[in-house]
């Protein structure tokens, strides 16, 4: 597997394996990698002939400077599982390389309709910084296809609006949410989680599916169902950010005679903020 630090060394691979014809499928990362991102490195292998991972701790997309320099980093280990899934390329860049000028005076990409709600809301400049930092690697690795994960759902509708506004030429593709067997979304931030809270945890799956399971049978007082989860969540110890139901395809909030929903929920836990959030097709 190939490493690779700076965009001179990126692009000179990327020119290198487009001549030959190759094709190639991108996995943006902030590493500290488990399961999850593994199964979307998986995926890209199916889709093209060479896959990029890219592992970059982007301060563009943290609203919290402790939250920042908290986040985990494990650049050996997550080395050593990108080669066991043989990926073909790992770009490692500094925040010097990415933000070369500073953070202040970078350009900016705001795809609209995600700063005000649900963790647009509860984290201001986050989605910027995802999008920004995103059409930056995209620009750098110039894949054919890129794979994000269904548990950062609103992050992967802003990547898929912000591609086809910009005409983008890449496919963008969404993989479902990768599990513990208790339910629990695999994510980089459960390691905060101590044993107690991490059993505590497992009822955000189960929340989730009650809702569906409602929704399902045919409630259809999604305020009461909000709050209920909510106030479900509070007694576990949890502060919730939102439980909402939403329209799948743009996040707004659903109406009764919406059919193809998204129910999605955050909520703190000791030092941990986890997120997740399922499909609801009443169809
Ligand atoms: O989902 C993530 O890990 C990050 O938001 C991403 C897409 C790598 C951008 O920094």
């Amino acid at each position: 597997m190939k490493k690779i630090t700076t965009v001179v060394e990126l692009r000179q691979l990327v020119t290198d394996w487009k001549l030959a014809g190759r094709r190639i499928a991108f996995v943006p990362t902030m590493g500290n990698l488990h399961q999850g991102h593994l199964s979307l490195v998986s995926k890209a292998k199916e889709r093209a002939d060479k896959v990029i991972v890219s592992i970059f701790v982007n301060p563009l997309q943290f609203d919290d400077n402790a939250d920042l320099s908290a986040y985990p980093r494990t650049i050996e280990t997550d080395i050593q599982q990108l080669i066991s899934v043989e990926c073909d390329a790992v770009f490692m860049p500094t925040a010097e390389i990415m933000y070369p000028e500073g953070m202040d005076g970078q350009t900016v990409i705001t795809v609209p309709g995600m700063e005000d709600k649900l963790c647009g809301q509860a984290r201001p400049g986050h989605f910027d910084g995802v999008a920004t930092v995103v059409a930056k690697l995209f620009n750098m690795v110039q894949p054919d296809v890129a794979v994000f994960g269904e548990k950062d759902y609103q992050q992967l509708l802003l990547v898929k609006k912000m591609v086809a506004d910009l005409n983008l030429p890449l496919e963008i593709i969404g993989l479902p949410t990768y599990r513990e067997a208790s339910g629990l979304a695999m994510s980089s931030r459960n390691q905060y989680l101590t044993e107690q809270q991490r059993k505590k945890a497992s009822s955000i799956y189960r929340i989730l599916n009650e809702v569906k399971a409602k929704l399902e049978k045919g409630d259809s007082d999604f305020g009461a169902l909000e709050q209920n989860s909510i106030k479900e969540l509070q007694q576990l110890g949890f502060v919730p950010d939102y439980v909402d139901i939403r329209q799948a395809g743009n996040l707004e909030p659903a109406k009764t005679s919406d059919k193809t929903l998204r129910i999605l929920l955050a909520a703190r836990i000791g030092k941990a903020r986890l997120i997740d959030n399922i499909a609801c097709n009443l169809d």
